[in-house]
């Protein structure tokens, strides 16, 4: 049992099942970047207040340079005798460099190393996050902006409720990325705090300069007390929190795409190279990247609440409970960046159908609501005008056929207030351009709201 840092107060080995049980070395490796940057701004901080040599700490940055190397070229040996990241890389250093080695992990403990890992890493990702949502922004206002104009029906419980233009559509995706990236933002001046110093739960009695560590790292600041700073992983929680709402995005617009590709819609096509066939059904086209990302939703989900179950029954302070926080976290992470760089491209490939669009509009009484304004607008309470335009969609269904079918003595029948003006208000050119006020669905708001978006992820 040589090979584990604590053997010497060991008696027996721990089988081949335990250790693969309790090892992390297999997912947490992918730290190792980052594991090797804290223990460099480490070292170089034990170096300036005098508790290792200045030899020592230039040893240290050539053996970690090295080390990073051979990572980096896959030519580093992962031993699961090692158990984790930290372990492993610190082996390898006292191989490579002897004594100097052995001081690095002088007043650290895995505990703070490790939540400082998680959160240079996790700082990266939502940086890249960030970005990719800015720019999913952008191509849907690009999009937009084509199609301020372009009408399609909008829909309340699924049926045909107003007409409303594509980009204005298109727009309210755009605001709830915004949202995504403003949640990210957030959560990433908590994820910003240093955890080392707080060692392996009480601090050290080394004087370190925790400062001086923080700001080599970028870090805001240093995690104001010790057993918080080893143990709690909220800031995962809420990045996982944020990431599954980019997710529910995400896979709302995905079942719109696919209602739209549908045939019996036939309101959009995507680009074929997100898409694909059937092996026994020679016509089909299949939207499967936005249908996978609807079902990738549900796994980022889980790891939310995997998380928050993984911390609610932990005692202060770090517990090896909390070794389960990566794997759920970093395939959120994974999951949001594939898929926010797969949609910025695939939005940008969307081919419109405005036609079948239009005559989706002309079906279902789009205007009923048009026709109900201008009854009030020539004087009748809003509830009557409603029971009269009723009246007048029950008799079209009746006929088969639109308000704007109708002659206008049957029209005003229903009511004499109604003039020959009442068809510029039955058309869906009149109804959506009627809806001209911040955050209304006419055109020319469209075009305004789509620039604002264009300017803002320039
Ligand atoms: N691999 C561990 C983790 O991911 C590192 C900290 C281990 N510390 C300990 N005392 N077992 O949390």
């Amino acid at each position: 049992n040589k090979a584990q840092a604590w053997s010497a107060r060991f008696s027996e080995p721990v089988s081949d099942l335990v250790k693969r049980y309790t090892a992390s070395v297999d997912f947490d490796r992918r730290l190792a970047a980052v594991d090797i940057q804290g223990s460099l701004a480490h070292a170089d901080m034990l170096a300036a207040i005098g508790i290792i040599s200045q030899q020592d700490n230039a040893d240290i940055q050539r053996g970690m340079a090295q080390i990073l190397q051979e990572i980096q070229q896959n030519a580093f040996e992962w031993s699961l005798d090692l158990e984790d990241v930290h372990l492993n890389i610190e082996k390898r250093l006292v191989e490579l460099i002897g004594d100097a080695g052995k001081r690095l992990h002088t007043g650290r403990s895995r505990n703070d190393q490790v939540a400082t890992d998680i959160r240079l890493w996790l700082r990266a990702e939502i940086d890249t996050s960030i970005d990719l949502l800015r720019q999913l922004r952008r191509n849907l206002a690009e999009l937009a902006l084509q199609h301020a104009g372009t009408i399609l029906p909008g829909f309340t419980h699924l049926q045909v409720a107003q007409p409303v233009t594509f980009g204005h559509h298109l727009l309210a995706y755009a605001e709830m990325f915004d949202r995504d990236a403003q949640r990210l933002a957030d959560c990433r001046k908590r994820v910003n705090r240093l955890p080392l110093g707080a060692a392996a739960l009480a601090g050290t009695s080394y004087p370190i300069d925790r400062e001086r560590v923080a700001q080599a790292l970028g870090f805001d600041g240093v995690c104001r007390n010790s057993l918080d700073a080893v143990s709690d992983r909220d800031f995962a929680i809420e990045f996982c929190a944020a990431a599954a709402l980019i997710m529910t995005h995400i896979s709302r617009f995905s079942e719109e795409l696919v209602l739209w590709m549908s045939p019996r819609v036939g309101f959009i096509d995507l680009a074929d190279r997100f898409c694909t066939g059937s092996s026994i059904m020679p016509q089909k086209k299949n939207p499967d990247v936005p249908e996978l990302a609807r079902g990738k939703t549900g796994r980022v989900n889980g790891h939310l609440v995997a998380l928050l179950t993984l911390m609610k029954g932990q005692p202060l302070a770090y517990n090896k409970d909390n070794q389960e926080d990566k794997e759920g976290l970093f395939d959120s992470a994974d999951t949001i960046r594939d898929t926010l760089t797969i949609f910025v491209d695939m939005v940008g490939g969307i081919r419109v159908k405005p036609d079948a669009m239009r005559a989706a509009a002309l079906q279902g009484f789009a205007t009923a609501t048009d026709l109900a304004d201008y009854l009030v607008k020539k004087g009748v309470p809003f509830r009557d005008a409603h029971e009269t335009v009723a009246h007048a969609v029950r008799s079209c269904e009746e006929q088969g056929c639109d308000l704007a079918d109708l002659p206008l003595e049957q029209l005003q029948a229903f009511h004499a207030s109604i003039e020959p003006d009442v068809f510029d208000v039955l058309t869906l050119e009149g109804s959506v351009a009627a809806r001209n006020h911040i955050g209304g669905t006419a055109p020319e708001r469209v075009k305004i709201e789509a620039q604002r978006v264009l300017d803002e992820t320039r």
